[in-house]
């Protein structure tokens, strides 16, 4: 089949998360007739609804999505026969063992191998391990006897979105689209050419794949050198913040970095391990990521013991109250969160633990217990032994926590020049508690 301009209107969204969800607007936004889908019925429910449960996505226009009638959400697969284009944004978790769990992938691919029909465009959009949507999905997708190139297109175009940053729209994100075969190609390049602001072309799925992977590795990493540095300046006694700060007037050659309780997300941490998967049946060196791994998993048993050097009382004596949950400030993500991880150390150790966060009411651990967020009052931020800092969220009350508390532990840098009641130290701020 040859590429053609292309005529398509109608898109269906497999998948509204964090992703899929802001993605499916955007198609609305932009003139297609879009279906979002989804099998987490509380999710449709709310969508319905007009609540969003991502907090970029506004309820306003969600709202105006739905009435306009030209955006519509379903559980039924059925729907996907219906559509032109079919873009896949389900989740690709890790599994009990930490290898790549692609159930969720698979499952999508025999959904839509039932419905497909001559012309379809399917885009996979999750994140994983080269190879996955030529070795794996295509053949999934070929099972239902249609053949790519001749009677269906397929594509692969990794989402970079940064949930939580306001500087970038999606759509001026740059997209990376790569194609199963040149017709493939050219069509994902023609859709989203007119979706995004700039589409960036590469040969094929395997180089879009890896692509994504060396993105968030590279954070990965880097991430974890910082904080395996601020470990270091904290021992040095020097202040890892005004570091960073002198580096960065380098013009060239530098890209600042910044401790905190370590990485967390559905990405950065799970993507290095879906490479690292890769390399392994490649016979391939991956000493970065291991190392980067243990730095990271390291992070948060480091945070509880410096609290322990602080106070000179027993763990079973002293109360914490957590500012922030999320793994990054400003959004609702609260997955594989590092602050969760510090929170288990402290309570396993017997700290009395509560938490406060303007995104999340509620966490559970790993014992399956259930811990309640808090309200910010004065009387309990003087009560508390000390208030851990975690998470940076734009609306952070620090003054107040400044004021009122008697300790402050910042991971941040948020209490920076800042004068007020409480004691405060950081994380590789140059304070060697011995
Ligand atoms: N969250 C991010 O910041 C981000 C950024 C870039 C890329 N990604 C990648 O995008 C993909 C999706 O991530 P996410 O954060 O949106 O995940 P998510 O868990 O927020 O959303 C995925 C959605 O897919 C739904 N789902 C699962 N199986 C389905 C199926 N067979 N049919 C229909 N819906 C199904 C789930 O119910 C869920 O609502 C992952 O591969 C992730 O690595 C995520």
């Amino acid at each position: 089949m040859t590429a053609r301009k292309h005529s398509y209107k109608r898109v269906g969204v497999l998948g509204l998360g964090f992703v899929g969800l802001p993605l499916s607007l955007l198609l609305y936004k932009k003139g297609f007739q879009v279906t979002g889908i989804d099998i987490d019925e509380n999710k449709l429910k709310a969508l319905r609804a007009g609540d969003s449960y991502i907090s970029e996505v506004c309820p306003i226009q969600l709202k105006e999505a739905f009435l306009s009638g030209k955006y519509e959400v379903s559980d039924s697969m059925d729907v996907l026969k219906r559509q032109d284009i079919i873009i896949v944004c389900v989740p690709t978790p890790l599994n009990e063992n930490n290898l790549p769990d692609l159930s969720y992938l698979k499952s999508a691919g025999e959904a839509i191998s039932q419905q497909l029909k001559s012309g379809h465009l399917i885009i996979l959009e999750s994140s994983t391990f080269p190879g996955t949507t030529r070795d794996i999905f295509l053949r999934i997708l070929e099972q239902s006897g249609k053949k790519v190139g001749r009677d269906f297109h397929l594509a692969y175009s990794p989402e970079r979105i940064d949930p939580g940053n306001e500087k970038f729209k999606v759509e001026e994100i740059p997209k990376i689209v790569s194609g199963v075969t040149p017709s493939c190609l050219t069509l994902v390049f023609e859709v989203y050419n007119n979706v995004y602001d700039s589409v960036v072309k590469v040969n094929s799925p395997e180089v879009a794949e890896i692509t994504k992977l060396l993105e968030n590795c590279y954070r990965y990493i880097n991430i974890s050198f910082i904080n395996e540095f601020a470990m270091l300046c904290d021992k040095l006694n020097i202040d890892i913040w005004e570091v960073i700060k002198a580096a960065s007037t380098k013009p060239y050659g530098f890209q600042p970095f910044f401790p905190g309780p370590g990485i967390g997300g559905h990405c950065i941490p799970v993507d290095p391990l879906y490479l690292k998967y890769k390399a392994l049946q490649a016979g391939a060196p991956h000493q970065f990521i291991d190392l980067s791994q243990s730095i990271n998993d390291s992070i948060p048993v480091y945070i509880a013991g410096q609290l322990e050097k602080i106070f000179s009382k027993p763990f079973q004596q002293l109360s914490v109250l957590i500012y922030g949950v999320t793994y990054k400030p400003d959004v609702k993500d609260i997955r594989g969160s590092s602050a969760i991880q510090v929170i288990e150390q402290l309570v396993k150790k017997g700290v009395d633990v509560k938490f406060h966060d303007p995104f999340v009411d509620e966490i559970v651990l790993e014992s399956n217990v259930s811990m309640k967020g808090v309200k910010i009052t004065d009387e309990l931020l003087g009560s508390v032994d000390c208030v851990l800092i975690l998470t940076d969220h734009t609306v952070i009350p620090v003054d107040k926590i400044i004021k009122h508390s008697k300790n402050v532990y910042d991971t941040r840098n948020v209490t920076r020049g800042l004068n007020g009641k409480a004691e405060v130290y950081r994380l590789g701020g140059g304070f060697d508690v011995v």
